[in-house]
């Protein structure tokens, strides 16, 4: 068998068990625990934000303290009334469903080739050859700015990809400095902005993926995403209606219920170095369906590559030493890419050993 193959078509061939290497080892893979008592007990915050249109700012008091809260006792939170609007939401998940539904020769011209560019479509990032499989195809690129793009992997198909993607990722970066901002509130610096002048103000990137997760026959075996921790400096996340993300929270894994219209937001590893660790990027991974496609538009806000992460000086003094090591984020990426996914180690290597 040749270097990808798409859980999607396996799932249309029609396969009863799931081939080994896609099957968790005991104790290591997912049960769908979408009825467990907990479900109902404890939930992630979910965040009126009260933005008909994204010109409304700032937010509200109230809103900056949901915000600043969440992001320090969960990592994530829902938003809704976000200002985005719901028919370009709709549009966002059509090309993303479009692009999938292409016959897989037309899907393969956009290979990814690995080798430090990742993006592309494909079905695993950086694992090594015995590593398990996660249950999950996915496209993945640059959206913002256009100069970043990888041209060679940007679908051609539908033919309104690049509108549709140009439009909602343009909506995403007014969105993230709304969220960037009530952060900075949060963490008491008197420059609103401080935060997202650190990421590169003007220079940041809005990178995306489209993950799919096949129908499985036996989805009690496998992952669809493996627990990670997201590298970037904030994550918003679209998905459809059908369950799947999962949130550790303590040492229980929490649903994340779907919610029309709402978007996700998690803090990544960026925010939490900039943060000191007040602000706390946690582990999720995503489980999958035996009968259902489940999809998800992650788009992920992102420090220019070069730009140099640390603890923000105002937040450091005598009793708050900086927690976390300065590294450019590109260094940060290939650590992330060549370790794979493994919950958070990769932060882990960043942490000052004497703090
Ligand atoms: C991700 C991610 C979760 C999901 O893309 O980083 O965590 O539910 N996705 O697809
Ligand atoms: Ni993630």
């Amino acid at each position: 068998m040749s270097g990808i193959t798409s859980v999607k078509s396996l799932a249309e061939r029609g396969i009863q068990t799931v081939p080994l290497q896609y099957v968790r080892n005991p104790g290591e893979e997912i049960f769908n625990n979408i009825n467990s008592s907990h479900a109902q007990d404890v939930q992630i915050p979910i965040i009126d934000l009260h933005l008909h249109g994204l010109n409304v700012q700032p937010l509200s008091k109230s809103s900056v303290d949901e915000i600043s809260s969440a992001a320090e006792k969960w990592g994530f939170f829902q938003i809704v009334n976000h200002g985005i609007p719901e028919s370009l939401i709709a549009r966002v998940q059509a090309v993303g469903k479009a692009f999938f539904e292409l016959p897989i020769e037309e899907k393969e011209l956009y290979k990814r080739e690995g080798g430090g560019n990742n993006a592309g479509y494909g079905s695993k990032v950086g694992i090594s050859a015995d590593a398990k499989l996660d249950w999950r195809d996915s496209y993945y690129n640059i959206v913002w700015p256009v100069s970043q793009r990888v041209m060679s992997k940007w679908p051609k198909q539908p033919s309104d990809f690049t509108e549709v993607m140009d439009e909602y990722s343009k909506k995403i970066c007014k969105l993230w400095e709304v969220l960037m901002q009530a952060l900075c509130g949060g963490l008491g610096l008197a420059n609103e902005n401080a935060l997202d002048e650190a990421l590169g103000g003007e220079r940041k990137e809005i990178h995306f993926t489209i993950n799919y997760y096949a129908p499985c026959p036996q989805p009690e075996q496998v992952i669809g995403f493996s627990s990670h921790s997201d590298a970037d400096a904030l994550t918003i996340l679209l998905q459809d209606q059908t369950p799947g993300l999962q949130v550790l929270k303590g040492d229980e894994w929490i649903n994340v219920p779907c919610i029309p219209g709402a978007l996700v937001v998690n803090i990544g590893d960026q925010i939490e170095i900039l943060s000191n660790g007040k602000y706390k990027s946690i582990e999720h991974r995503s489980f999958v369906q035996k009968n259902h496609v489940r999809m998800s538009w992650p788009m992920f806000c992102t420090p220019s590559q070069n730009v140099i992460i640390s603890p923000l000086k105002e937040l450091i003094n005598e009793e708050n030493p900086p927690l976390y090591a300065a590294s450019s984020f590109q260094e940060y990426l290939e650590l992330f890419f060549t370790k794979g996914l493994i919950g958070k180690d990769h932060l882990t290597d960043f942490k000052n050993s004497s703090a």
